[in-house]
């Protein structure tokens, strides 16, 4: 039930923090070192793997997108995302020391299932990252490792994102043990920092909201929005422009920031909202100026910036028309919080347009026919 809620969505963006913590509940020892039993692969093939593909739709394949940047950082192997609906109609390049990864809220999507099974036809392991206990998904994998968002009924995907991240991130830090990638001490910092997440989401949803309605009011009539990011930020700018346009039904649009003057700045005009995803670590990160500048280069066309950044940032208060803030954390753990401002942005203007949240037209919750 809504517990209280006016809609499911709303309910589902505020257990957001809830959803990163259990997922990360019982999967640490008591040495803090990740013990990921419950999947059921050998240490010897996980320590074998020396590819990773995730095939995933949709939100989904966004948390695949976050994964691939942390976990090819972490691991130092090269990790490829692809939508489930291509991979299985191609003739992909699998041995047995790929780890097929297939990400899916409900387990059910037909997309994702076709595209396991070609998978372990060619002979690779496939894990799925699910949360849905006993679905078809998990059920015709080789292994799973559970999101525990709780079940999720708002056709908008929002808590499974944030936990299919954590729980990709687990992966991710669990094969840099196993493989000798990481000093321990390093993952068991990274696995700090995780901790440390669900309060600074609980953070951005108890001080960022009525800047976030606030700002849905403003735009409600807008026709269109761009929504650009770089490197984690840039899954983080498809998820939100998808969130938009499935539930307010606005005409987004999500793309890499660094595209900008390759094309998309072309339809940059007076008063055109642009969302930024602005890097955390100023100064330490070679992205945050990118991305300042193409914000530079939107405003001076008229565009009306709309940031999501780190609380303070002197360059963002700068030249952002609108900011929601996040508070400080790593590069890599950004997309966590960030995505938090863009799912009630997004549930903010469908209700000012009279909208049902939770039941978008023309789409379902699980996506059982190809
Ligand atoms: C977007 C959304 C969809 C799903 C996609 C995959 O809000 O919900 O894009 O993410 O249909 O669904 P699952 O994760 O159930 O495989």
């Amino acid at each position: 039930e809504k517990g209280g809620w006016d809609s499911f969505m709303d309910k589902e963006i505020h257990e957001d923090p809830a959803a990163v913590q259990r997922t990360l509940l019982g999967r640490l020892n008591r040495n803090g070192d990740l013990n990921l039993d419950e999947v059921h692969i050998d240490e010897h093939d996980f320590k074998a793997v020396d590819k990773i593909i995730v095939i995933a739709c949709g939100t989904a394949s966004y948390a695949g997108m976050v994964a691939k940047y942390a976990i090819e950082h972490w691991v130092r192997i090269p990790v490829e995302v692809e939508l489930a609906h291509e991979f299985r109609y191609r003739d992909p390049i699998l041995t047995p020391r790929t780890l097929v990864v297939a990400i899916s809220q409900s387990g059910e999507t037909m997309d994702t299932l076709m595209a396991l099974r070609h998978a372990r036809e060619q002979g690779s392991k496939v894990l799925a990252i699910c949360n849905t206990q006993g679905a078809s998904i998990p059920r015709e994998s080789d292994a799973v490792l559970y999101t525990h968002a709780g079940p999720e009924v708002a056709v908008a995907s929002t808590k499974a994102f944030v936990a299919q991240i954590t729980a990709a991130y687990l992966l991710g830090l669990y094969l840099a043990q196993v493989k000798g990638a990481m000093f321990r001490d390093e993952i068991h910092q990274v696995l700090d920092s995780l901790k440390h997440m669900p309060a600074k989401i609980q953070w951005v949803i108890d001080t960022q909201s009525g800047t976030i309605s606030d700002a849905a009011k403003r735009m409600v009539d807008a026709k269109s929005f761009l929504f650009l990011g770089r490197h984690v930020g840039y899954p983080v700018a498809l998820e939100g422009a998808l969130k938009l346009k499935e539930i307010a039904y606005t005409f987004t649009e999500g793309f890499a920031a660094g595209e900008l003057k390759h094309g998309p700045i072309a339809l940059v005009d007076d008063g055109e909202p642009v969302v930024f995803i602005v890097p955390p670590e100023r100064g330490r990160n070679v992205l945050h100026a990118k991305v300042i500048s193409g914000i530079e280069e939107v405003r001076a066309r008229g565009a009306f910036v709309i940031a999501v950044a780190e609380k303070g940032d002197p360059d963002v208060e700068r030249y952002a028309d609108v900011v929601f803030w996040r508070p400080q954390c790593p590069t890599l753990m950004s997309p966590l919080v960030d995505v938090v401002p863009l799912q009630l942005f997004a549930m903010d203007m469908a209700k000012l347009k009279g909208y049902d949240v939770d039941k978008p037209r023309n789409l379902a919750k699980s996506v059982t026919v190809e």
